[in-house]
């Protein structure tokens, strides 16, 4: 399994870039997304990333986005990429119709970043070909992708995934279908404390930040990455963490749940921890 032709679903900052990178390994990429002009916006984007990428001598960009169409509704291919909105309604629903037109042959997977793969298989009939492939954000920057399987998912399914992860020109690591898998459960953790400190008073957020970035050596601070990520996913994920595990202490801090309710997501929408021009 090369996957020649790949269905991207949702064409926002992570279907976008998973559209990118799968475009620029020479694949033809189909990008849907139900949202009127979200599609024209993320080829928007993928078109002002290639030309950052091209000028450090990659491919050009016109070359990249003629491998890309935007489509009006799911169309048959060799494998789908969901990146839907983090809420299982919608993702299942995306897998349902997926199921049914796609070819049988063909792999269905999910860039969820911590909802059960086994309850997306659940929605087809197919759950040997049912996987997770969680990319992270930038997508043409960050190296890893994350390959999830369920306790359905064939090895073929796995090795085809794994494979062409590596033909992304991305490193694999493979995860079990545990909430928030391992990325999330290590991450969310540390991002919602850090927003705990903030609420408590321990420091402001760019002192949070400064520690983090200085401190442990990491590129961002948690702050100015739950802004990146978005706070509404943010909020998303911990409640996956503390339903599926069960434990209260899980729960998305008051601050992270005020962001969201006043509408301050982070990048996207202009303001969240930090404000954005
Ligand atoms: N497209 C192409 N190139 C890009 C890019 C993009 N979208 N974004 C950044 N770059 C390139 C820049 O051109 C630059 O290249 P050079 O070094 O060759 O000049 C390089 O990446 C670094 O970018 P910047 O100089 O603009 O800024 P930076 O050094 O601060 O890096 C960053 C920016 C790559 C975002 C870095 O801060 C970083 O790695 N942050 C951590 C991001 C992270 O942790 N992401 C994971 C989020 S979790 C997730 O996605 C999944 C989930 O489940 C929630």
């Amino acid at each position: 399994m090369t996957f020649e032709h790949v269905l991207v679903v949702g064409a926002g900052q992570m279907g976008g870039g998973i559209a990118q990178v799968i475009a620029s390994s020479g694949r033809r990429v189909s990008l849907h997304d139900a949202a009127p002009g979200a599609v024209e916006r993320g080829i928007n984007t993928m078109r002002k990333s290639l030309t950052r990428l091209a000028e450090k001598g990659g491919a050009d960009p016109d070359e990249v986005l003629g491998r890309v169409s935007g489509v009006g509704d799911l169309v048959p291919a060799d494998l789908m990429i969901e990146a839907v909105v983090e809420d299982s309604a919608v993702k299942d629903d995306v897998f349902r119709r997926a199921d049914a037109i796609l070819p049988p042959e063909a792999v269905l997977a999910s860039n969820t970043s911590s909802i059960p793969i086994a309850s997306l298989a659940a929605a087809t009939g197919r759950p040997d070909k049912v996987i997770g492939m969680h990319f992270f954000n930038p997508v043409p920057v960050l190296k890893l992708v994350e390959i999830i399987r369920a306790r359905d998912t064939s090895d073929e399914t796995a090795n085809a995934i794994t494979e062409l992860a590596r033909a992304l020109g991305k490193t694999p690591a493979v995860a079990n279908d545990f909430p928030g898998f391992v990325s999330n459960r290590i991450l969310m953790p540390f991002i919602n404390e850090a927003v705990w400190a903030l609420q408590e008073g321990v420091a402001e957020a760019e002192a949070i930040d400064t520690i983090a970035k200085l401190g442990f050596a990491h590129p961002m601070g948690p702050l100015a990455l739950a802004d990146l990520i978005g706070l509404d996913t943010c909020v998303a994920i911990m409640d996956v963490l503390k339903d599926g595990l069960g434990d209260d202490r899980y729960a998305p801090a008051p601050l992270l749940q005020e962001h969201v309710s006043a509408g301050r997501l982070g990048r996207k929408s202009g303001r969240g921890f930090f404000e954005y021009s």
